[in-house]
């Protein structure tokens, strides 16, 4: 199995029938698993810069159902496959339930050896451990709440190779919001997110859809 082959036998639903949108996101354009997992466009995706970036150690904050990790974990996988040392994800879900689907669709995938999921909240993780382990991949989907915090923690603790490749999922700034609430989390997200950017020596910002933008520290 490796992801393309993976990915052809996952059903699929438009993106625009399961997520609220405005038009100019282009939803409709966009396929997805279900309302958590990543559009399956912005999977290609990862699966494409994990082989590009050749990275070795990779977090996922928010495994969910395993998905993110997996693509992430194929093309790791593929990457060592073609002589380049061995490189690791390690996904964190803090919902004991989808840890434990996550870690399943791992193991059925056959990626135990590439990938890691880990149950617990991302930040306890990361403060346990106290600095000791450097990313030079993360892919932030935890929620929205937390994401800028975990790479805040991350920074802080040196815990970011030179030049890290930081992702971050639902950054389109037309985002349709559920509630008063949501438009408040969203918004001071964004910010967040745009702040990072004068740290960072590199911009890939997609707009379409729920977003997502890839930086280089
Ligand atoms: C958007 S989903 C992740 C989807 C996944 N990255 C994918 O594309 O396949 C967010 C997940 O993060 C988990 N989560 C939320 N806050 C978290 C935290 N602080 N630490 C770890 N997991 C968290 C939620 O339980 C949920 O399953």
């Amino acid at each position: 199995m490796n992801w393309h082959t993976f990915r052809d036998s996952l059903r699929l639903s438009n993106e625009a029938e399961i997520h609220p949108h405005v038009p100019q996101e282009s939803a409709e354009s966009f396929q997805s698993i279900d309302t958590e997992t990543t559009e399956i466009e912005y999977l290609d995706l990862l699966y494409g810069v994990v082989r590009a970036v050749k990275p070795k150690a990779i977090l996922d904050t928010g495994a969910h159902k395993g998905y993110s990790a997996i693509a992430m974990g194929f093309a790791t996988r593929d990457n060592s496959m073609s002589g380049c040392p061995s490189g690791q994800v390690t996904s964190v879900e803090k919902s004991l339930e989808y840890f434990g689907q996550a870690a399943e669709a791992v193991r059925h995938a056959g990626l135990s050896n590439y990938v890691k999921v880990r149950h617990g909240d991302t930040l306890t993780i990361l403060r346990d451990e106290d600095g000791a382990r450097r990313f030079d991949m993360v892919y932030f989907d935890s929620s929205r709440a937390c994401r800028t915090a975990e790479f805040q923690y991350l920074l802080e603790k040196g815990s970011l190779v030179p030049r890290s490749i930081l992702a971050f999922h639902d950054t389109s700034p037309l985002r349709k919001p559920k509630s008063e609430r949501d438009r408040n989390v969203h918004s001071k997200y964004l910010r967040k997110v745009k702040d990072t950017a004068e740290i960072c020596s590199e911009k890939l910002i997609f707009n379409l859809s729920r977003g997502l933008t890839i930086y280089r520290l």
